[in-house]
This record gives C-alpha cells, structure tokens and sequence, in this order.
C-alpha cells in the first residue's frame, strides 16, 4: 500500500516503558513526569508510560502522568492476562485519553520455548484480555511479540482474532531487531493482504535496533501503509534500543515530498526533550548521533565550511533551528538585569511557570560572581539543580567543608539536615574529601550505599564548566541515579549523594502506603 494523499503518522512515544526499562537505575515519579510533560509538548499522540503491573512505583508513576498530563493518549502496557489488564486500567483511569496495550508472543520460537503454548492458545489469551481491556477503555492496541521472526500466515490469523474482539492498533515489534528493510516492509504488506478485516485499525511497528535498522525498518513499514510509528527519544530502550523518535520525526520531515506523511511533532522540541532525557536517564548522547549529537551541525573539513559559507543548501539538508537547537548563543553577565534572564529562558523554551524566576535570577547573580560569564547551559543547570533539590526535601546539605590534598588521608564536614530538623555535622576522613563526606555522611544517617557508577562530567565549556556528578548506587537490590550540579565538584558529590538518599526514602514511602493499602 503506498500512499497518494499526506497521511498522519501517530508517533507513539516509548521513552518512559521501554526506555526506561533498560535504565540502569529506574526514573523517579517527579522525573517521569518532568519527561512526560516534555512529550506532551514535543507533540507525541501517544506516550506509553509504563507497565503498571510490575511494581508499586510503576503504578503511581503511570496515575501520576495520567492524572495531570494532558494533550497525548496515556497509554500502560499489560501481559495478555486478567491481574495486569485490571493494574493497567486502574493506574490509567485519571487519564483523558487512555490506551491500554497488551501483548502476547507469536513467533514459533517465543510459543515454544517461552510460552509453552500454541498459537491457538496465544490467541484465546489475547481475545480475553482484549475484552477485558475494552471495559476500561475503548483504545486498545494489540502486539504480537517478535511478529519479526513469526510468519505472515500466523500473524494474520491473530490479528484477525484481536480486531474482533475490539483491538483499535495492532501493532507488529521487530523485538529482536532481527529483520532487514526490504523483508519488514513486506511482513507488513504481507498482513494488509492476508488480514480481512484490517482496515477496521491501525497498523504500528516497534522496532528494536539490533542491527542498527530500527529507523530503516520503521521507515520501510510507513511505505508499506503502517501508520503509527513507536519510538523513544535518543533512541533509548532494550539492549541496543528502539527506534529513534527525533530521527524518524526529521526523516517524515525532511523528505515529506518523497513519503507524503506528516506527524503532529513540533519539531523544536527536539533538541530540548532530547537534552533533557539524556540528562535525567543518565545516558549520554554520542557525539555524531544523527539529528541530537554534538556534531550534527557541525562542519568540520574546509572544502564544507567554504561550501556552507557560499550556500547553506551545498552540505547542510536541515538547519539547527529547526529541531530548536540555538546557534546564537548570548552571554550574560552579574551587570544584566532581571528581564534579560527571563528572556534567555523564555527563548530556550521555558514558560514561567516551569521556573522561580526570583530564585534563578539569585541563583544566576551567585553564579556570575563565580565565573564571570553565564551561559545559556548554565541557566539550564541552575533550574535543573532547583527541581532536584526541591526534590530533595528530606535530607538537605547545610554546609560542606572538604579538604584535598596529595597525602593519603583528607578529611571533611558535612552538615546536613534531616526531615527539617536542626543542623547535624559530622566530620570524617577518607583517601579524598569525596569518600570522607560519603563516610560522614553514612554516619549520619545510617543508609549505607553501595556506589555502583561515579561519572563526573563538566556543563559548559573549559575551565568555564559546572562540575556534574552522576552515581549510580545500590540499596536493597535496588539501583538508584543520583546527580549534583555545583561549580565545585566535592561539592557536585555531596549532592549527587543526596540525591540519592531522597530518592531511597520516596521509593520507601510508596512501598510503605502499597503495604497499608493492601493491609499487609
Ligand atoms: O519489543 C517488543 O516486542 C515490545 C512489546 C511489548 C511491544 O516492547
Ligand atoms: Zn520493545
């Protein structure tokens, strides 16, 4: 099926399920709502938000988004059985819109070895739990796990079987990313000419990039008729990802005349929700990734830049403007007022609701005296910084006094406070004044983490730069990630630390409320 007139494809965004799934350490409620707000406004239709069945947190997070996220269907992903169709549902029931989509395996490898079931089986499991799904809303997407290695015959049947029973999206994941364009577009036409009633939804691909094809196969599929495309920002997901959202969306867009499609993405976005996923799921961007790396702009030889320099058009097919990148960048200094740094934000995305100004412009002023020059990363870091400490309520850094030297024993005070109480200090010492504020620390509040990653970066440029410290650390089987911004980095430690023992005590308080809930 090729199409003649300009279609919408439904960008299905998977950053916050899929995504966040292959994390090393899980997001947070705030941060998932902090992305999902993001994606609202990049202008996904769909965001698939979690898997609410699989714990607690997952739960509230999915409620939380589908409670105050509006604009995109909120979507949650079930097993096609009864316990995780009912979570699903309940956690999406806030929402506007919902989507409920619910899977099972097809491929003969999957029934086999995973399942023990044959298709039939599969496919009586699907229709129950696609029913069930249709109590709880009318949107209900079906996939056929690793439809990529499962014959077209097979498909066919049980997507029959699901549009029956009241499946509105079917969608058909390469899981492994095992197929290859030429033979993932003909699956999918395959099922447009097998399936009789298949003009009664929509068809999806979800492609994983084992072989790096992820956006080739999803490419191929919208020519063969596929008309919803699921992918996640950067790319993120199991193993070697998931189709990328920022280059598929700049594909669609960019040779629009060839494909004769268009998305509801405003493309500026990009670049922001890129940046901002990158930093909150603590999983850099490669400096030559298409569309969002460092150098994607970037010309490097001569022969380019003189090109460039005589007509944009000789090496460049789109410009950094159009995925919101700023090429122009304004430097501000202790001397500028109030209003130039609303400005800046204003011009880097951000609405004054997302930000104290009061706070920043103080923050900004201290910042100034530091460094001379602030940049526009630099009023990024500081708003990042207030969201992460108005996150971190519970212990908060009072004061920090850390001394380095080249002898192998340094030594640290750490004052922090505790659910609001008084100043509590406590001094130690350690190989480096950051293992001797973490032992202080330790002592002070009694939860002993097992640092699992500890990557200290720089935001900005040089000498110039913030310190940024992300840890990973483990408590109770459980991975948290932990980030500090400061223009010290003993300092950046101390708060990344922090982090992370905020984040333990939420990740605590909602076992604790689903433990009374349950009258455990
Ligand atoms: O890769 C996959 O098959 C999935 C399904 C749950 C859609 O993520
Ligand atoms: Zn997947």
């Amino acid at each position: 099926m090729t199409s003649t007139k300009n279609d919408k494809v439904i960008v299905f965004d998977t950053t916050l399920r899929d995504g966040e799934q292959a994390l090393r350490a899980s997001l947070s409620k705030r941060e998932k709502l902090q992305i999902a707000h993001a994606l609202a406004k990049l202008g996904v239709d769909v965001m698939e938000v979690g898997f609410p069945v699989s714990s607690p947190g997952d739960f509230d997070a999915v409620k939380s988004i589908a409670e105050q996220v509006k604009g995109p269907t909120i979507c949650g992903l079930a097993r096609a059985v009864e316990k995780d169709i009912v979570a699903c549902g309940e956690a999406l029931a806030p929402a506007e819109k919902r989507r409920i989509h619910t899977f099972i395996a097809t491929s003969p490898i999957h029934l086999e070895h995973k399942l023990q079931k044959t298709l039939e089986q599969a496919g009586d499991m699907a229709v129950k739990a696609i029913k069930l799904a249709k109590t709880y809303t009318d949107d209900v997407e079906f996939s056929c796990e690793d439809a990529g290695r499962t014959p077209v015959a097979d498909l066919a049947y049980i997507i029959e079987r699901a549009i029956d029973a009241g499946a509105t999206t079917i969608n058909i994941p390469d899981t492994v990313g095992y197929t290859e364009p030429t033979e993932f577009a003909k699956i999918i036409e395959g099922i447009f000419e097998q399936t009789p009633n298949i003009d009664k939804a929509v068809i999806s691909v979800h492609c994983h990039n084992d072989l790096g094809l992820a956006v080739a196969n999803s490419v191929a599929a919208v020519q063969a008729g596929a008309r919803q495309i699921e992918c996640t920002v950067n790319g993120i997901g199991e193993r070697a990802g998931n189709c990328a959202l920022e280059e598929i969306a700049m594909i669609l867009k960019t040779r629009e005349e060839r494909f004769n499609v268009s998305t509801n993405i405003n493309h500026e976005e990009i670049y922001r929700t890129s940046k901002l996923v990158s930093q909150l799921c603590n999983m850099p961007v490669q400096q030559n990734k298409a569309i969002v790396g460092a150098n994607a702009f970037a010309h490097s030889s001569g022969i380019h830049q003189d090109g460039v320099l005589k007509a944009q058009n000789t090496y460049e097919i789109m410009k950094p403007e159009h995925i919101g990148m700023q090429s122009n960048e304004l430097n501000m200094t202790s001397r500028s007022g109030r209003h130039v740094i609303q400005h800046r934000m204003s011009e880097m995305g951000y609405t004054d609701k997302d930000y104290d100004l009061d706070e920043v412009y103080a923050a900004f002023l201290a910042l100034a005296d530091k460094k001379g020059q602030v940049h526009d990363y630099d009023l990024e870091a500081i708003v990042f910084n207030q969201q992460l400490e108005q996150e971190s309520d519970y212990y908060q850094l009072s004061s920090l006094q850390g001394l380095s030297s080249n002898l192998p024993v340094n030594t640290a005070t750490v004052g922090i406070t505790i659910g609001g109480d008084n100043v509590v200090y406590k001094s130690d010492t350690g190989n480096g004044p950051i293992e001797a504020s973490y032992k202080a620390l330790k002592q002070l509040t009694g939860v002993e983490l097992n640092i699992i990653d500890f990557k200290l970066d720089s935001k900005g440029e040089g000498a110039d730069a913030i310190g940024q410290v992300d840890m990973i650390a483990q408590y109770n089987g459980r991975n948290f990630h932990g980030t500090g911004l400061a223009t010290d980095i003993i300092h950046a430690g101390v708060k990344a630390y922090i982090h992370v023992l905020n984040l333990i005590r939420r990740a605590q308080q909602v076992e604790d409320i689903k433990e009374k809930h349950q009258g455990i």
